[in-house]
């Protein structure tokens, strides 16, 4: 059997006439750019958060540059986040010519440590940026708590999140804007690139409807800006598929259930941990090997039997060649454990069309894995 890592076609095949609808429908608006789609997705999507505003843009990486810039951050900005995401929420942050400051991960799950956070503040530090790591909601109460005591902003990364909820509050609810990311493989994909801001401050969402429209909101009136605009065709494909995003959410964590309930006899591995209380929607299914130096003897093991498993990441932003290729950051000690998991982490398939069965097949070959001695 094949099990794939992805399920794009899947997806669109099991919702080919709505797509096609709104495909269709923004071709014959003949408005692309700017668009009535683009407005009423983002009006969908401000609702569907319970937030003020939602403003389209070109990719995960420019939602979360731009919104630095519409919070006035900069040179010698310091800016703290988890070493173990994925580059781009450290990219950003050059980007915008700030500083990245990468600090440990909690132990279990693999979210920003706030203990961590708090040894990394200085004098220059402005800005948090937690990252719902895997789908899993950072422990933003704990975040708030330490950006009011040092007077911080918040942005979430919620490029893997959507549709994940913590125990007593919703994303959005204790940050200053969160930034998402719709490429294909999100829980929420396009077929291309697409992001998105949520705030509920006015100041952000102008700043960064002018920003991301080469610093216009008005005819031929211009400041300094960029490209960077969630094209209309993409609302359209967007807006269909969020009706059906609560239901993907509950049958990947059905899908994280399986494996929880097949997986826990498997002594090589550790298995994620969801938060009591929280909704992960498990944008990846990240195992770990308890020994490092099984990861890509299991891996091997799995592709050969036709399993796409992948690794997310294996290679922490300090630990990257070259790092940080004259850009300004700061890395915090100890990493222990978003070294670790970079060393040890594994992606099972994991998307909502993934079949019982691909699901039970994947299992049993992890269980019968002959561990090598
Ligand atoms: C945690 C995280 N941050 C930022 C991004 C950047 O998003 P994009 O690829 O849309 O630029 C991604 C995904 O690609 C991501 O997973």
């Amino acid at each position: 059997m094949n099990v794939p890592f992805y399920g794009h076609v899947r997806q669109y095949q099991g919702m080919k006439s709505e797509i096609d609808a709104r495909i269709q429908e923004v071709i014959l608006s003949g408005q692309y750019v700017q668009g009535p789609m683009l407005k009423k997705f983002e009006e969908e999507l401000a609702a569907y958060a319970g937030l003020k505003y939602a403003i389209g843009v070109g990719n995960g990486t420019d939602a979360l540059w731009l919104t630095f810039l519409s919070l006035g951050l900069g040179e010698g900005d310091e800016l703290i986040t988890n070493a173990n995401t994925f580059f781009a929420t450290a990219e950003a942050m050059w980007i915008a010519g700030c500083t990245a400051v990468l600090v440990d991960c909690d132990k279990e799950t693999r979210c920003i440590d706030p203990a961590a956070v708090r040894k990394a503040i200085t004098k220059r530090t402005k800005a948090i940026v937690p990252v719902h790591l895997y789908g899993q909601c950072a422990p933003m109460r704990e975040i708030r708590k330490i950006a009011d005591e040092f007077g911080l902003f918040v942005v979430e990364d919620n490029a893997q999140g959507i549709d994940a909820r913590g125990d007593d509050f919703r994303i959005g609810e204790l940050s200053d804007a969160v930034c998402i990311s719709f490429i294909i493989q999100k829980n929420l994909g396009t077929f291309g690139d697409g992001g998105a801001i949520w705030t509920n401050h006015a100041y952000i969402n102008d700043k960064v409807r002018k920003l991301r429209n080469h610093g216009s909101s008005k005819r031929d009136v211009h400041s300094m800006g960029f490209n960077s605009r969630l094209d209309d065709l993409h609302a359209g494909i967007l807006s269909a598929k969020l009706k059906h995003i609560g239901e993907w959410s509950d049958r990947r964590i059905a899908i994280a259930k399986q494996y929880e309930i097949g997986l826990k006899g498997c002594d090589f591995l550790d298995l994620p941990r969801a938060r009591p209380g929280y909704r992960h929607v498990y944008h990846l299914y990240e195992v770990e090997t308890k020994d490092p130096a099984d990861r890509n003897k299991l891996l091997d093991y799995l592709n050969k039997n036709g399993i796409d498993a992948k690794t997310h990441y294996s290679i922490a932003i300090h630990m990257q060649e070259g790092f940080p290729w004259g850009k300004d950051a700061r890395v915090v000690t100890p990493l222990t454990n978003a070294e670790k998991s970079a060393a040890s982490c594994i992606s099972l398939p994991m998307f909502p069309e993934l079949t019982d069965e691909e699901v039970q097949y994947t299992i049993r070959t992890i269980c019968d894995w002959p561990k090598p001695k």
